[in-house]
């Protein structure tokens, strides 16, 4: 890992190590992309105030999402599938993250199941909820994450019907992956990958299979998946969820100052900002850029979190400036993860701390707490 030095160099060494198809099914967005790019476009359009002759000693990148301490404000996306980038891919980066000192949460898609990340993990985790139509389904699983100590409830409100990705229909992704010649060629390639991936049981949806009504095997899951979304989702049904979890909720999916306003109603604890990492409505306006005005209307109201093409501790300083309590990295952890297991999402989170730090001082501050919408050069 010597010569990495950018989350970008995580990504080149991802994508040589990992199978193509699942490569692109961490490096892709819903149709043209253009929501994907913006998200990482529009932090490049945001410059810093260079601040001089300020004391600079005694930096701290401390701070609490949602009253939780973290040693920066930034937590691990629930990524589906995470198993697939590295093999136990969701146990590794749990652990990068518990001895980094930051958040780690599991999607419901994942590889490795809760009781999994749970199993080697010592401090709570958080746990993301897709709710699906079988809500006995729905219940066991928030109580399997209740079991686990998980220490906050993530609620994905965007992907009730799944936004359409060409890399993925083109490369026939699916966990495990199919034996066409295609696919296994992209295996063959990878050597490494066969290897950990053939010393691990871990290869399908670790939270699904055994559990949901009907899927003993993976030849049900993707029927079981397509019918299984609710469409319906509603408000009332966040009300439902929440009072089944009885813990701190986290509303995931918010990119409208209106829906903005009708989280803030429900009680959650925060909303997180962010348009699935441009994965689900193409077209929809970058996350960063949505932020300022989501913060303006509930930011005294609920804490406001924000994902999407954060690359760098420069974005992560530009989104608490402008508002965010807390910020999530999803694509910048699975490659780290692809490019070295447990070792690489410390890499990750290393770049990140280090540009978040140098960043922080050269703006002339020494506490991320303090940082507001003067570090941004008008
Ligand atoms: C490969 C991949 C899988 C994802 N799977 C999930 C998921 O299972 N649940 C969820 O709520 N969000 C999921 N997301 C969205 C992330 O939680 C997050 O919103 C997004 O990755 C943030 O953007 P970034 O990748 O630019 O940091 C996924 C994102 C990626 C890249």
């Amino acid at each position: 890992m010597s010569k990495i030095l950018e989350i970008r160099d995580l990504k080149a060494a991802a994508k040589r190590r990992v199978p193509k198809m699942f490569f692109d099914y961490a490096d892709s967005g819903a149709w043209t992309e253009g929501t994907y790019r913006a998200n990482e476009e529009d932090f490049r359009n945001i410059k810093l105030r260079q601040r001089v002759l300020v004391d600079m000693t005694n930096r701290s990148l401390e701070s609490t999402m949602i009253g939780q301490k973290v040693s920066m404000p930034v937590a691990l996306s629930p990524t589906g599938l995470t198993g697939m980038q590295h093999a136990d891919g969701e146990m590794l980066a749990a652990k990068a993250a518990e001895e980094f000192g930051v958040p780690f949460t599991l999607s419901t898609m994942s590889i490795c199941s809760i009781e999994d990340v749970a199993s080697v993990t010592t401090k709570p985790f958080w746990f993301q909820l897709y709710v699906m139509r079988d809500r006995e389904f729905v219940k066991n699983l928030i109580d399997r994450a209740k079991a686990a100590k998980c220490s906050a409830l993530v609620l994905t409100l965007d992907l009730q019907i799944l936004g359409q990705r060409h890399k993925d229909l083109r490369n026939g992704l699916s966990a495990p992956p199919k034996f066409t010649p295609k696919h296994i060629w992209q295996m063959a390639t990878r050597p490494l990958w066969c290897l950990q991936m053939l010393q691990t049981k871990r290869r399908s949806f670790g939270n699904i299979v055994g559990h949901a009504k009907n899927v003993s095997d993976l030849s049900s899951l993707s029927s079981w998946t397509a019918e299984q979304f609710d469409p319906q989702l509603s408000w009332e049904n966040v009300a439902e969820i929440k009072e089944m979890w009885g813990g701190p909720l986290i509303l995931k999916g918010i990119l409208d100052v209106e829906d903005a306003k009708m989280a803030a109603r429900t009680g959650a604890d925060a909303i997180i900002v962010s348009n699935h990492g441009g994965r689900q409505l193409d077209g929809a306006p970058s996350s960063i850029s949505m932020l300022p005005k989501i913060v303006d209307a509930v930011g005294d109201q609920i804490e406001v979190h924000l994902d999407g093409g954060i690359r760098s501790g420069q974005d992560v300083l530009k989104a608490i400036a402008l508002g965010a309590k807390g910020t999530y990295i999803g694509r910048p952890f699975l490659y780290g993860l692809g490019a070295g297991g447990k070792a690489g999402v410390t890499t990750a989170l290393e770049i990140i701390h280090k540009e978040l730090d140098i960043t922080m001082a050269l703006c002339g501050k020494r506490d991320i707490r303090d940082i507001n919408r003067d570090v941004i050069a008008q």
